[in-house]
């Protein structure tokens, strides 16, 4: 989504300047041409080398030592600029901003400015809650400035509370945000994520090796197009870059499935990506089994398959499973798509280096119901839920057009 994009950061005086170094970093690795403006107060705390070596491009500091061309630096940066950053953005600089007053060149580019213009504050507790600052906040949101945090937590300045600079994930998203066309704005996409655990005793469980990645890509990506989303996940240590979205957090198939059916009649499009354990042990021991003799027989017991059920419900839901396999990828896979009555079925060969669980990537093929396969090369999940969500959205244009307002389906 950054690719090619011109974006400008704005970085002011305040002690998470330094955090600004790692919001480029991940600018640039997202594909942006990032230009770094900064005021003089922020050039005490890190220095414009930093941000020159880093981005490439010229730092720019100073009013009246600009680019030498006939233009005139701050609008023409503000020309070729696709988003303004400020991060972080001071008490000060959003006083400045908020009130039209432009007598440095960060102020005067943002005056200058015709896209979207994103503010990340960071500053003492006391300072965020000031009337003065909150005044301002409201004047510049109704001016059409987009904000994220200030995140809570510790503060440079000892106390704790609101003002630290969100993280920096989350500005990411934020940005990406910003740049993405809403398809899904109207939809509402229940995503399940991660393994089930199946308790063996008071103490073992039966589990597999999703860590939840797939699921959680799912749901950020269709957040970010715009949808509700409502996220039904098993374990899992992942943190997600995005407030907005609801998260459950389930531990056994059989819990997983009456959180889902709760869930079910609210949404109109599930994925799941959860790889929910098939059999649990038919006995769960409260106290934990003694090592007596040298073997234990475990007796497992089908689990509910959530997504057939769900099938046979179906009415108005379009239905997209996963499919896990390490043989026989495509027969096994459609065959799962008939048995479920499901609309797309995603099919990873968990086999394939960079495939399927705990990686950061996947390799898929795209299942619809009329047995068309799409094939993709090794991708980041991220990029696996955005070709998953626009098979999504082709079938739910095309059932709007074949069922006009009001829908039936
Ligand atoms: O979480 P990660 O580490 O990122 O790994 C991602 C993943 C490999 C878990 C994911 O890409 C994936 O393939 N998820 C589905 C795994 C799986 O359980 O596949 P399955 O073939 O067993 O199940 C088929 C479909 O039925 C799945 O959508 C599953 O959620 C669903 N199912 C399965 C069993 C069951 N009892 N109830 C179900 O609803």
């Amino acid at each position: 989504m950054l690719q090619n994009k011109e974006i400008i950061l704005g970085v002011t005086g305040g002690i998470a300047a330094y955090k600004a170094v790692e919001l480029l970093r991940e600018m640039i690795k997202g594909g942006a041409n990032v230009h770094v403006v900064m005021t003089q107060n922020a050039q005490q705390f890190v220095s414009s080398l930093t941000f020159q070596t880093l981005s490439g491009n010229p730092v720019l500091c100073e009013m009246f030592r600009l680019f030498t061309g006939s233009k005139i630096g701050h609008v023409a940066m503000a020309d070729i600029a696709d988003l303004m950053v400020i991060a972080p953005a001071t008490a000060n600089t959003l006083g400045k901003i908020a009130n039209g007053i432009a007598d440095d060149l960060l102020s005067t580019m943002v005056m200058a400015m015709k896209v979207p213009v994103l503010l990340a504050p960071s500053m003492n507790v006391n300072m965020w809650e000031s009337s003065f600052v909150q005044n301002n906040i409201q004047k510049l949101k109704a001016h059409g400035y987009q904000f994220i945090g200030p995140a809570e937590g510790d503060l440079a300045c000892g106390s704790m509370g609101s003002g630290r600079l969100a993280d920096i994930a989350e500005i990411i998203e934020k940005i990406e945000d910003i740049f993405t066309k809403k398809d899904l704005q109207g939809q509402h996409v229940l995503v399940t994520a991660g393994p089930t655990l199946e308790p063996i005793d008071a103490v073992r469980y039966l589990t597999n090796r999703s860590t939840g990645k797939m699921g959680f890509a799912l749901a950020k990506i269709a957040r970010r197009r715009g949808a509700e989303v409502t996220l039904i996940t098993g374990p899992n240590y992942l943190s997600l870059p995005r407030r907005d979205i609801p998260q459950i957090v389930v531990q056994s198939a059989r819990e997983m499935r009456d959180v889902i059916l709760e869930h079910y009649q609210d949404c109109n499009i599930v994925i799941m990506a959860a790889a929910v354990a098939d059999f649990r042990p038919q006995n769960t021991l409260q106290e934990k089994i003694k090592k007596k003799s040298d073997t234990y027989l475990l007796g497992l017991e089908k689990n509910p398959d959530i997504l057939k059920e769900l099938g046979e419900n179906k009415g108005h839901h379009l239905l997209v499973g996963f499919a896990a396999e390490t043989s026989e990828l495509m027969e096994n896979a459609e065959a799962k798509l008939r048995k479920k009555n499901l609309d797309l079925i995603v099919a990873n060969d968990v086999t394939q280096p960079g495939a399927g669980f705990g990686a950061d990537t996947n390799i898929v093929k795209i299942l619809d119901a009329r047995g068309r396969a799409r094939k993709f090369p090794l991708l980041s999940k991220d990029e696996v839920a955005n070709l998953v969500l626009d098979q999504v959205v082709k079938l739910v244009k095309k059932r709007e057009k074949d069922q006009p307002w009001p829908h039936n389906w």
